[in-house]
């Protein structure tokens, strides 16, 4: 079994009865997805996607990474929101986060950029590049987005600077709206190839597209293997039957904690390598379901280390969480605690044993404390970090949401909330068009 549920530690928060009694608006939600007539069904792209892709383009982006690989020593990712977290994610959770400083890898490193307004993070980065050979994937489906427009065009005056016009032009790869976009005329005058971010598939489900492909492909990792694991969890997920099927299962569980007032979940890991990965899924379930006053607030950490920090609340404070506990079964690495003739840190009781014993046995424990403490925990098992596990996982995540936002009663698809800082931005910077609403908001300032 690549992911399974495992519900011993929120069976006393949720009965099968309840499971039982939900499984109704379950399915109804899962039929709505599947027959695409629920909400904001002109983004449902991403359902049949690993199946559906566009295999020129895949073969054209294995070539695209080849030929990056070999041009350059740092590959900057220049996307914010759906158009960064999943390559990011897929990186430090399939090889580490650590990967930059991998010893003898053969693979550029890679930077994410264009994903704040930092003027410290983008002046360190461009300090990083000197000196180095450089090749740019700006990611954007709009194309107008502020954070990385702004990130491009300084990262494009770099690379005409130092490799003339010409040579900018084979080192710049843009992965953009198919037509209509400013970002893909701007790249087809200027001779950039382009990747495309499908119409019907939205920012943050699209990761298995050129948008989190490419980078993904740069560091070595295995695309098919990515590919394969999400096509046998569409196999997996697509049955009716909520006793037999994971994703439902999930979505049903997290729905009645929700209506009982448990308005936060919070994915725990206990492997740094997911730290991203909870960042995506924040992103995917955040930007999905928190609409129209309603919605699950996604939250995360990463165990042990913040055991000794959130772990204190987690265990102690307001009842109004639930934990979602990914279990990875198996480590990518082997670590074997030494034996120490001193024993002067009385550790020798667990000389000889694999560290991941440890972890687990910490998490096991944790289990207990917060079960004790009254916080539900779903436990996701899921086999290993391997490249077939991330994309199976992945799939998991994105089933799980669409058709939960559809049990809450929200479109998942849109993300009209997020427009109202940038027309405000806007309009306190002056930009065309605003005035009206910067007179608005320097009154309220007065
Ligand atoms: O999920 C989404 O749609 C958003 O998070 C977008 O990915 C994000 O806002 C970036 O948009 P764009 O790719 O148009 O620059």
């Amino acid at each position: 079994m690549v992911l399974s549920l495992n519900d011993k530690f929120v069976k006393k928060y949720v009965t099968n009865e309840e499971v039982n009694a939900i499984s109704n608006e379950v399915y109804t939600a899962q039929s709505a997805l599947f027959n695409r007539n629920g909400l904001g069904n002109d983004f449902l792209g991403w359902i049949n996607l690993p199946f559906d892709y566009d295999k020129e383009e895949f073969e054209r982006i294995k070539k695209a990474a080849k030929r990056i690989q070999n041009q350059c020593d740092i590959f900057v990712v220049i996307g914010i929101g759906g158009s960064y977290l999943g390559a990011r994610a897929a990186i430090e959770f399939i090889k580490s986060p650590l990967y930059n400083n991998i010893k003898g890898k053969k693979t550029p490193d890679i930077y994410f950029t264009g994903n704040s307004i930092s003027p410290s993070a983008l002046s360190d980065l461009l300090k990083i590049c000197e000196g180095k050979d450089i090749c740019v994937n700006v990611v954007s489906k709009s194309g107008t987005t502020t954070e990385p427009a702004v990130a491009f065009r300084v990262f494009r005056e770099l690379l005409e600077k130092k490799y003339g016009k010409e040579g900018a032009k084979e080192r710049i790869f843009a992965t953009t709206d198919k037509e209509k976009g400013t970002l893909k005329k701007f790249s087809d005058d200027n001779g950039y190839e382009t990747f495309v971010v499908p119409d019907d598939v939205g920012g943050r489900f699209s990761v298995l597209t050129a948008v989190g492909l490419l980078p993904i492909a740069v560091t070595g990792i295995d695309l098919d293997k990515i590919m394969q694991g999400a096509q046998d969890a569409i196999r997996a997920f697509n049955t009716q039957d909520i006793n037999e099927n994971d994703c439902l299962k999930y979505v049903a569980i997290r729905n009645i904690l929700y209506r009982k007032g448990k308005n936060i979940e919070i994915l725990a890991s206990y492997e740094p390598a997911s730290q991203m990965l909870c960042e995506w899924w924040k992103q995917l379930f955040g930007e999905s379901e928190g609409k129209d006053g309603k919605g699950i607030y996604p939250s995360s950490v990463i165990f042990s280390t913040d055991l000794h920090s959130l772990g204190q609340y987690i265990q102690d404070g307001e009842r109004i969480m639930f934990e979602t506990v990914l279990d990875i079964k198996k480590a990518s690495d082997e670590l074997i605690i030494p034996f120490d003739p001193f024993n002067v840190d009385k550790l020798n009781f667990l000389a000889g044993k694999d560290l991941d014993y440890v972890n687990h046995t910490a998490m096991l424990g944790t289990l207990f404390a917060h079960s004790d403490g009254n916080v539900p925990n779903i436990v996701l098992e899921i086999a290993d970090r391997s490249e077939y596990s991330f994309g199976y996982l992945v799939y998991f995540f994105e089933l799980a949401c669409a058709i939960s936002g559809y049990v809450l009663g929200v479109n998942p698809f849109n993300q009209p909330g997020v427009e109202s800082y940038k027309k405000n931005m806007f309009a306190l910077l002056g930009k065309e068009g605003y005035e009206d609403l910067a007179n608005k908001l320097k009154n309220r300032m007065n």
